[in-house]
């Protein structure tokens, strides 16, 4: 059984995907829930339908399109990605594991080939933290890693999740997502690698060993503000200057561990009142860290918050430091590296093992399945940037490979 990719057609459908768009092309920005993100979400359960899928959704959104195996009865072998898109992003981010899993499906159906166990591709919900703060909310909330108390907790400009959820249509319990250990027996996902390495070594493939730990967190800044022109330089407590103080605190932090793995972010840096003529009052930074060393990673956040307290003494300002989350990292399953890196050598592809430093919603499939992670190149390592771009070669490659590991897995 050999399974054909049909590049030209998976070609057309990300660029159609990618015209759901808040922003003009070639920037794509989908955040979940807008109105961009539904007509996506309507656009793909179609193409499911084609294939057909049997397509199900659950209370945050997680779709699931489900080609029925020989023994119905098996845990099914999944695969699949995101749709939504940071502002600003480009069309290959998650999407490639959409369409490229939906691709895979459809060449083995065309191939003749009929799987032992039910094949499954998730289209997860907010894998970007964009909206809600927190990355992956869905496959969180799919391995018990979200408390469903999240539903009220968590807020889009003064609205919570389950109101947010509920106006686009996904209501029931966010309980009812968590899916029990075993519900899967594997789940592979392809993605576009978002760093240089497989392009500069001119790899096929990058099979991925370890998802690098992520943590998230808040910093709030209370100082004094005042008018631009009055208040006197040696009275002042500037909440941006001191926020400032803070991110290149951070900075050094990431650096200081000297490892290339370990790296940290502010984002967000929003000031009240946001009035050139007004000292600003408060800041706000919203911050990543990340390493694919967890005590690394750790003593980063560790000198994050020494770093408020100085700025604190320092500065007179009041700061508050909000952790978001801050998860271990995740190991890919040798089998699920093994079937991946059998197929490249099947199709005569090369391949290396590599660490994931990006997160992808197969750090929390792993905790509830074998998980792993098939890597394709991207042009300069470049992603959530508009200009990000993998080729149709590159594209076809990562989905046969999908195709092959999803037989051999599926059996
Ligand atoms: C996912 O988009 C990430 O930020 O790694
Ligand atoms: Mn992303
Ligand atoms: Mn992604």
């Amino acid at each position: 059984m050999i399974a054909t990719i049909d590049s030209a057609r998976l070609s057309t459908e990300l660029a159609t995907l990618a015209s759901f768009s808040e922003t003009p092309p070639p920037a794509v920005t989908r955040i979940v829930f807008g109105e961009m993100d539904l007509r996506a979400r309507a656009y793909l359960e179609a193409l499911f339908a084609e294939a057909s899928l049997a397509v199900r959704e659950d209370a945050v959104g997680n779709t699931v399109a489900r080609w029925p195996g020989r023994n119905p009865k098996l845990p099914p072998v999944a695969t699949g990605s995101h749709c939504d898109a940071i502002p600003n992003a480009g069309r290959f981010d998650g999407t490639v594991g959409v369409l490229g899993g939906l691709e895979a499906i459809r060449a083995l159906q065309r191939a003749g080939f009929q799987p032992r166990r039910s094949i499954e591709l998730v289209l997860f919900t907010s894998e970007e933290p964009t909206r809600f703060g927190i990355g992956c909310l869905g496959s969180r909330l799919l391995a018990g890693a979200l408390d469903p108390s999240a539903g009220e907790t968590l807020a889009s400009n003064g609205q919570s999740l389950n109101q947010v959820r509920g106006a686009a249509g996904f209501t029931g319990a966010l309980a009812d997502v968590r899916l029990a250990p075993g519900s899967y027996s594997a789940f592979v996902e392809l993605h576009i690698e978002q760093g240089p390495l497989l392009e500069r070594d001119r790899i096929d493939i990058g099979v991925v060993t370890a998802i690098a730990a992520p943590a998230s967190l808040r910093v709030i800044v209370d100082g004094e503000g005042g008018h631009a022109g009055a208040v006197l330089m040696p009275d002042r407590h500037d909440a941006f200057l001191a926020a400032a103080d803070i991110a290149l605190a951070i900075e050094a932090a990431a650096r200081g561990t000297g490892a290339v793995d370990t790296v940290a972010t502010t984002g967000v840096c929003e000031v009240f009142p946001g009035a050139i003529n007004s000292v600003p009052s408060r800041a706000r930074l919203d911050v990543d860290v990340r390493d694919i060393d967890l005590a690394r990673r750790d003593s980063v956040l560790a000198a994050i918050g020494r770093a408020c307290d100085d700025v604190k003494a320092r500065r007179g300002v009041r700061v508050r430091l909000e952790p978001i989350n801050a998860d271990p990292p995740a190991q890919c399953a040798r089998q699920i590296v093994d079937a991946i890196a059998a197929a490249c050598d099947a199709r005569r592809l090369s391949h290396r093992p590599m660490i994931s430093r990006a997160y992808h919603d197969s750090l929390f499939m792993a905790r509830i399945a074998p998980a792993g992670m098939i890597f394709i190149p991207c042009r300069g390592g470049v992603s959530h940037r508009p200009d990000e771009y993998a080729s149709p070669e590159a594209i076809a490659h990562g989905t046969e490979v999908l195709a092959d590991t999803l037989a051999s897995l599926a059996g």
